[in-house]
């Protein structure tokens, strides 16, 4: 869609619709040889991560279940304090299961480190992240994402599930915000 573009609120793209298709086929294959027969559950975090988890699933040729999360950071709107406050929990105990959660974005790592504690220390069998965006440069922590879709630089991007003030989520490309927008 050219909402966006068409408005000038997007300065550049940083990762087309078509390319976003292709990683994520890509990064199936690999999901698929690395959890074949290991009954996989997905865990999707929402917002974010609705179109990485839409997209990714259906490219799956493997059987798995899913399930959802909602998390925020605790207080204010300081997304870096990196004290974690679930909003919307499991559905089901996943003791002893292959977990593997998927995101839209790694800023600064400290959602997903807190995320993927919070969940190993509930006896899972192992504990995965795949993420369609990460930016190796904002990383206040070091977290350890096996399946990545793209890094890209530290800007404030918008689009496929990424949102500012709630909208951009629905493009179907990924881009920069241009700063009048949010400044
Ligand atoms: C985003 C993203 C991650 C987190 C990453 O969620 O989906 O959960 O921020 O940031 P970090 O690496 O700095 O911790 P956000 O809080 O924007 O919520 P949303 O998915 O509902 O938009």
């Amino acid at each position: 869609m050219d909402l966006a573009t068409s408005s000038a609120d997007i300065e550049s793209i940083v990762v087309t619709s078509e390319e976003i298709q292709n990683r994520i086929n890509e990064l199936a294959r690999l999901v698929e040889k690395d959890y074949v027969d290991k009954n996989l559950l997905v865990i999707g975090i929402l917002k974010g991560a609705v179109m990485t988890m839409a997209d990714f699933v259906r490219a799956l040729n493997i059987h798995i279940e899913m399930d959802w999360m909602a998390v925020t950071s605790y207080g204010s709107g300081t997304k870096s304090s990196g004290v974690v406050r679930i909003l919307k929990d499991l559905d089901r105990d996943i003791t002893n299961r292959h977990v593997l959660i998927v995101e839209d974005i790694v800023d600064t790592g400290l959602t997903l480190s807190w995320l993927k504690s919070n969940l190993e220390s509930r006896g899972t069998a192992s504990v995965e992240i795949l993420t369609m965006l990460r930016k190796p440069e904002a990383a206040k922590v070091e977290v350890n994402v096996k399946y990545v879709g793209f890094d890209i630089p530290t800007e404030f991007v918008v689009g496929y599930g990424l949102d500012f003030d709630e909208k951009y989520r629905n493009l179907d490309f990924i881009g920069v915000l241009a700063k009048r927008v949010y400044s």
